[in-house]
């Protein structure tokens, strides 16, 4: 099935439209919507009625479903989660910083896709910043200072028992089933600069929501160089905003993009279902 790929004009996103994803998709079909994610990076996918069994089993085209630690996963599902916020919940907003899905682990996942059930008449956008985009246009002097080195991963942050969404938040009324955790205190290490995995495009890795530090630096120079490096990669030049339908599939390649959730609904419920396709290799 041919399917019509219309770019967002923004740096990144692209409009997907063509094939059934409530049904089975060809070979072909899948090959070239993996070939348009890894050009555009986020893909959507509007009116499509889609069940959880429907969500899985795309997300299982592109990928071996991912592992999502400290989120609960919905009743009846192993890899479904909901991303969910009532009308007049108080809770701090999930996911607010920019941030790589899940990048503390030693292979973080490929790609992301959310589904819109309920979506707010106003607010909740999702923004996403290109990272090849943004080492494209990075000026040389911050380019070498980066290149070569490792950023330190971790989800102590927002997982561990003394993170944003630890001890404290469970006294919240967040309707969000998240498992803090001491496991979050595990640290990863990655490249910041490094190749795309599939595509081999140079692009920025990760961004300050995971990392907590730079390997062999300390002291100012880690907290400038950290600094430097979240204030360019997250530009406006490098962000495309992404506006909800109900009943709209998202992917995003993790590898290529960040991103971070927009308040903005207060008075609304928002539920989006969530799925992880993990690394292939
Ligand atoms: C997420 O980071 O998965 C949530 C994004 C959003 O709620 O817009």
């Amino acid at each position: 099935m041919a399917i019509d790929v219309r770019p967002s004009g923004q740096v990144c996103g692209a409009t997907v439209t063509g094939p059934d994803l409530s049904q089975p998709l060809d070979d072909a079909t899948i090959a070239e919507i993996r070939s348009a994610w890894l050009e555009h990076h986020v893909l959507a996918f509007p009116q499509q009625r889609l069940t959880d069994d429907d969500l899985e089993r795309f997300t299982l085209a592109f990928g071996p479903f991912g592992d999502d630690p400290f989120i609960a996963p919905i009743d009846g599902r192993d890899h479904v989660i909901a991303i969910q916020r009532t009308a007049d919940e108080t809770a701090p907003l999930f996911a607010e910083n920019w941030h790589t899905d899940w990048s503390f682990q030693e292979h973080p996942p490929a790609g992301t896709c959310l589904y819109g059930i309920t979506i707010p008449p106003t607010g909740g956008d999702t923004l996403f910043a290109d990272q090849h985009a943004a080492l494209d246009a990075m000026p040389d002097e911050l380019r070498e200072r980066l290149e070569g080195r490792r950023a330190i991963h971790s989800a102590r942050g927002g997982y561990a028992p003394s993170g944003m969404y630890g001890d404290a938040d469970s006294a919240t009324d967040r309707s969000m089933s998240i498992r803090p955790s001491a496991e979050a205190e595990a640290t990863q290490l990655h490249p910041i600069v490094r190749d795309h995995p599939e595509t081999g495009r140079p692009g920025l890795f990760g961004c300050i929501g995971y990392v907590i530090g730079i390997d062999g630096l300390d002291g100012d120079a880690e907290r400038e160089l950290l600094g430097e490096w979240y204030a360019w990669q997250t530009r406006d030049d490098f962000r495309y905003r992404h506006e909800w339908e109900a009943d709209m599939l998202v992917m995003w390649d993790n590898r290529s993009v960040l991103h971070r959730a927009t308040g903005g609904y207060d008075g609304h419920d928002r539920l989006l279902h969530r799925t992880t396709i993990g690394a292939s290799s």
